[in-house]
């Protein structure tokens, strides 16, 4: 009985010092290789300047590890291939450092100069969706604000490149992306028009700044 006791409480310690063990990130080694591979791209802290290409200061550890792991595996849509070549090299030490660093980041600044008719038709269907087509709103998953849920790999998409985010929404609905668990993104935005994500996209560059849903209060 006893006894029992005993090794459940060392099985739980054992399992815990791993947990932990695995957890460690090196910070320096990952600002080494973002200055060494990814800043070319992505930024020197995360933020890029291409339109095309995503930044991740603020992005969620979670979401930035698994994207991480499908590109190396090669299993995610990398139209130009520029992304798969630079990820097949990377540990998984290499992953956790740079996703927790990645993480740490001052995140992007809301986008400006956005058009104000685009962006309040992208608001509505951030808030509502698009009931008659089917379509949940986006803030259930990606939060009031655009930050996205850590641990569940929903990712933050405010004050993302808004270029990208259109690219993203049409390589779900051409079902080329792959990435999303139970086809949740291909689904919603394979019942959008490209006016639609036009709209939708055009709104999430513009979220990140100070709380929308307390500015409306
Ligand atoms: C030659 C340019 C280039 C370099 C260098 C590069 N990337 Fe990328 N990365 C891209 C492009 C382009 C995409 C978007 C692919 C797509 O269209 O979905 C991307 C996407 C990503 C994503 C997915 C973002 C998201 O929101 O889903 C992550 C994470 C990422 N890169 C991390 C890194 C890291 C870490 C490094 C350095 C080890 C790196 N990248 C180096 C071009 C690059
Ligand atoms: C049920 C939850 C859910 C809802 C609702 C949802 N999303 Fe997503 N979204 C996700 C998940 C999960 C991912 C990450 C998929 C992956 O791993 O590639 C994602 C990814 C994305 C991406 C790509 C982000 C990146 O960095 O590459 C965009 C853009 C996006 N969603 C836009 C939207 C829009 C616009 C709506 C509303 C019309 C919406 N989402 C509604 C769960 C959701």
């Amino acid at each position: 009985m006893y006894e029992r006791a005993y090794s459940y409480i060392l099985a739980a310690g054992l399992a815990l010092a791993a947990a932990t063990a695995s957890a460690e990130v090196d910070l320096e080694a990952a600002e080494k290789l973002n200055t060494e591979v990814c800043a070319a791209c992505h930024g020197a802290k995360g933020v890029s300047s291409v339109a095309e290409w995503p930044s991740h200061a603020g992005q969620h550890a979670d979401y930035i590890r698994h994207q991480l792991e499908l590109f190396r595996d090669e299993n995610r849509y990398d139209p130009q291939n520029l992304m798969t070549s630079n990820a097949v090299g990377l540990s998984d030490q290499d992953i956790r450092n740079i996703a927790a660093w990645l993480a740490q980041q001052e995140p992007p600044k809301p986008a400006e100069g956005v058009d104000p008719a685009l962006a309040e038709q992208g608001e509505r269907i951030y808030y509502a969706g698009i009931p008659e087509e089917g379509v949940a709103a986006c803030t259930a998953c990606h939060g009031p604000n655009g930050e996205g849920i850590q641990g569940a790999q929903f990712p933050r998409v405010a004050a993302q490149q808004q270029t990208y985010l259109v690219n993203s929404l049409k390589a779900f609905k051409s079902r080329e992306r792959k990435s999303d668990r139970n086809a949740m993104m291909r689904d919603i935005a394979g019942r959008m028009s490209a006016e639609q994500i036009e709209a939708v996209s055009a709104y999430m560059s513009t979220l990140g700044g100070e709380p929308q849903v307390a500015q409306k209060q």
